[in-house]
């Protein structure tokens, strides 16, 4: 009995931390202090939409738009690289609507159907506008950043990746159309496996020697 009530335990905080609710990419009221506004409970509306997303759709579904036209990227370049990143794409330009610092988390294509606005209460790194300041707003000066929207070469020091269908991953790391993005390294959804929104530990630098074999 004692040990099926600490299986049943378990089970509950895994499901709870493996999910996107309660943490900062919840920005709905569910969200924590300071992080949004008290509009509407929807979560995923603030990313996706069920009906008549985006012409460009940056990720699945998506339902989010730059505050002005997309921004141009200085990008990383480096004498040693053999690839050559690109101005971003899908699952990188998409980390972009919100964390280029300029555009508010609340610049939908659909609104939810609860509400018509937003009004936001500032906290954390995020305006009373709902723009995003500090550390996660990126801005668009890429050169210090690890470069992404760059196709995967192959190259003596990297993983080779794993063909499975039409996707392919590294060590379980995806690729998106066999290119690195933000999303290779970060699910954005969770942080059960490591903050922040991290899909491999940084423990030993385990998410970097899946793809660097150093
Ligand atoms: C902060 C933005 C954001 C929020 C909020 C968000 N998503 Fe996503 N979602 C993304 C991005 C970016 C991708 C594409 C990158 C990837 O696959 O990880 C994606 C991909 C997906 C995918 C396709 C890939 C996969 O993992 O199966 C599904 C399904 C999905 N999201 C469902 C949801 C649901 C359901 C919610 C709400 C509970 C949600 N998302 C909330 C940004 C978001
Ligand atoms: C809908 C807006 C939105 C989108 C889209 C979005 N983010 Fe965020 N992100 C936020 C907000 C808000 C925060 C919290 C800011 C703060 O510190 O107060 C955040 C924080 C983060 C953090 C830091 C978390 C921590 O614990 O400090 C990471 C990492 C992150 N985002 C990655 C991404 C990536 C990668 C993408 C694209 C795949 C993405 N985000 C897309 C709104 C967004
Ligand atoms: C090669 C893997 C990798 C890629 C690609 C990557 N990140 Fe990260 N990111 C990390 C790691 C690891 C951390 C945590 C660093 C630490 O705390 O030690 C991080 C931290 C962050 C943070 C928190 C910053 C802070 O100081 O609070 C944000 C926001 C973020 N990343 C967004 C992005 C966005 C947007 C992109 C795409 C332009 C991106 N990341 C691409 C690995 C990556
Ligand atoms: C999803 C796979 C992947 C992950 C995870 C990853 N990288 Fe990379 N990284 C790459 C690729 C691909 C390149 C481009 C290599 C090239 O073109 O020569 C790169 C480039 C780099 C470069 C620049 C190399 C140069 O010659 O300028 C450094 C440094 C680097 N990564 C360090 C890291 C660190 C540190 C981490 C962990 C925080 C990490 N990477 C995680 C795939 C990855």
């Amino acid at each position: 009995m004692k040990s099926l009530l600490v299986v049943l335990l378990a089970a509950g905080s895994l499901s709870l931390s493996a999910g996107i609710i309660g943490t900062k990419h919840d920005l709905s009221t569910n969200a924590l202090a300071g992080q949004g506004h008290t509009n509407t409970t929807q979560v995923c509306v603030f990313c996706h939409t069920p009906h008549n997303a985006a012409a460009t759709q940056l990720a699945p579904l998506w339902n989010r738009k730059f505050a002005g036209t997309t921004p141009t990227f200085t990008l990383y370049s480096s004498a040693t690289l053999t690839s050559t990143p690109t101005q971003p794409t899908g699952a990188s330009l998409a980390c972009f609507t919100c964390h280029d610092g300029t555009t508010s988390v609340g610049n939908l294509i659909n609104m939810p159907s609860d509400t018509a606005t937003f009004t936001y209460t500032a906290g954390g790194n995020v305006s009373n506008l709902g723009v995003l300041s500090g550390a996660p707003a990126l801005g668009t000066d890429l050169s210090n950043d690890h470069p992404v929207s760059m196709t995967y070469p192959t190259k003596t020091g990297l993983v080779v990746p794993t063909v499975s269908g039409t996707t392919s991953n590294v060590g379980g790391l995806p690729l998106f159309t066999n290119k690195v993005e933000c999303a290779s390294c970060h699910d954005v959804h969770s942080n059960a496996i490591a903050t922040p929104f991290l899909r491999a530990s940084m423990t030993n630098s385990a998410l970097c020697t899946t793809c660097h074999i150093k």
